[in-house]
């Protein structure tokens, strides 16, 4: 039977203390539910004894987010496990986590102590914690570089003082893999009451090795990876959650036997949230999350993708929430991709004058590097030959809007139809709403809006706006285009754009 991994996400703890990466409260309960929604089994929600502000944000957590366990941290100190319990105390399931460095390195460096002092606070801490809580962790801090022989001293005693969970935590990212694991096997072999107790990993990500690490320590039996959003955390970060999910979920050939309950369609939605909310943002190339980590720029790799796209992808994106993969048009790009892409524009290519629109393309790319639509757009315009599939049934004429922060926006949007000038009004949440409102009133068409993206052509306050927007009819994508200084005008003509290439889809498939 497969046996669930526990993901504990200390985002709002080990992430928060990132420099520069401090939430305030509101933003931190808004990330706890997105938490919930993701579906982890625990939150660690701060370390309430650091500040009055961090103590104030785990209560609210505490007591208005459902779904997991709501932990907090707390050194080996009375007072810091008195308030770890006050601020958690209203939470449905609370978990008090309490840590020590036992290296010799933090005892003598950081405590200025010895191992029997510290042996000693550690059971009464989790006694007391215990006496508070009903489920108490314990972290032996720098585990991975703690004696051995005193590491499985101070489990047990902590196993019988009350702990629960025992967190062996690679404090500096210090270990390689095959040793985590190994480490893992020694604690399972040489603690007598470990079978108590759930083994957690808590791994740093200095030598890049925080997943792998994880990974090898559930392999020996650890069944708690604790992990941030994005990777985040001190120094270099921790266990990225995504990736620790993903390789589970991808890889059931090495994990037959464990599973996780996270919801991984809202891995993207949660690494946006967590990244636009600490500022940090996500290098490009960050496995799962990055913006490249499902676009193809080789034009062999495009060209498979477009056939069958397992051929270059071992996820599907749409499992961890994206719409779809990528194809990134540059000079190393092949014609198929370019035909694809031109058939999403609406565009239809015979397969002569793809050669032709393909030279243009090419020589536009090696100028620019990355062809974008609106470029495409261009040459497609100017090509002599080409066959605009969507021939224009409806023609945007004019558009009257008004709009502000303390009333209802409402539109008024003539159109060309077959049968004459058209002119429908509508109301909305705001003007872009309002119109689009309006325009499916005209032509009985209201696709699902996907994506919508604007941006500036030319510079200055006059600047000409560029709208792009993708709409959903049928599980097929069509963009559509417009341009103006005014960018209501031009958020119009691109859904009418859109809606020409949706009718001209359905008549001619
Ligand atoms: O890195 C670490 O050891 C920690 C502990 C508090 C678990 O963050
Ligand atoms: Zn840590």
């Amino acid at each position: 039977m497969s046996e669930k991994i526990l993901i504990f996400d200390t985002t709002l703890r080990d992430a928060e203390q990132t420099p520069g990466a401090a939430l305030n409260g509101n933003e931190k309960l808004a990330i706890a539910k997105h938490l919930s929604a993701l579906n982890v089994d625990v939150i660690e929600a701060g370390f309430p004894r650091s500040s009055p502000a961090d103590f104030e944000a785990v209560s609210r957590i505490a007591s208005e987010v459902e779904g997991p366990e709501i932990c907090a941290l707390s050194r080996i100190i009375e007072k810091d496990i008195t308030d770890a319990w006050e601020a958690i105390r209203d939470a449905k399931r609370p978990r008090i986590h309490t840590f020590v460095g036992t290296s010799e390195i933090h005892i003598k460096g950081i405590m200025r102590s010895d191992e029997d002092t510290i042996l000693k606070s550690s059971i009464e801490s989790v006694a007391y914690a215990r006496d508070l809580c009903p489920t108490v962790e314990f972290s032996p801090m720098d585990a991975a570089r703690t004696d051995p022989v005193y590491l499985f001293e101070i489990i047990e005693a902590t196993i019988e003082a009350g702990a629960s969970i025992i967190n062996i935590p690679d404090t500096v990212g210090y270990a390689i893999p095959s040793e985590f694991g190994k480490l893992i096997a020694s604690i399972k072999q040489n603690v007598s009451n470990i079978d108590q107790v759930i083994i957690s990993v808590h791994c740093h990500n200095d030598l890049g090795l925080a997943v792998a690490n994880s990974i090898a320590a559930i392999k020996n039996g650890a069944r708690q990876v604790e992990c941030t959003v994005n990777g985040l955390g001190e120094r270099a970060g921790n266990t990225s959650m995504e990736e620790i999910v993903m390789a589970i979920r991808t890889r059931r050939d090495h994990f037959a036997d464990v599973h996780t309950d996270v919801d991984t369609t809202e891995i993207i939605p949660i690494s946006r949230l967590v990244s636009r909310t600490m500022g940090m943002p996500v290098a490009a190339n960050k496995a799962i999350v990055g913006a490249n980590a499902f676009a193809h720029s080789s034009g062999i790799h495009q060209d498979g993708v477009i056939k069958q796209r397992d051929t270059f992808e071992i996820i599907n994106p749409t499992v961890v929430g994206l719409q779809e993969s990528q194809i990134i048009l540059s000079p190393r790009s092949g014609r198929n991709a370019l035909r694809h892409r031109l058939a999403v524009l609406g565009y239809d290519v015979e397969t002569e004058q793809l050669d032709s629109v393909y030279e243009r393309f090419l020589s536009l790319a090696d100028k620019k590097k990355e062809v974008h639509d609106a470029d495409l757009e261009a040459i497609m315009q100017d090509e002599s030959k080409t066959v605009l599939v969507s021939e224009n049934r409806y023609q945007f004429d004019h558009i009257q809007v008004f709009s502000g922060n303390q009333i209802t926006s409402t539109a008024t949007v003539g159109i060309t139809t077959e049968g004459g000038a058209v002119t429908e009004a509508a109301t909305g949440d705001g003007p872009v709403d309002a119109t689009y409102k309006a325009i499916s009133r005209v032509t009985g068409f209201s696709p699902t809006l996907s994506d919508y993206q604007i941006r500036s052509v030319t510079e200055g306050m006059d600047a000409i706006g560029e709208v792009t927007v993708k709409v959903k009819e049928q599980g097929r994508s069509f963009v559509g285009h417009g341009a103006s200084t005014d960018i209501i005008e031009a958020s119009a003509k691109a859904y009418i754009n859109a809606i020409n290439k949706v009718i001209h889809f359905r008549e001619n498939g």
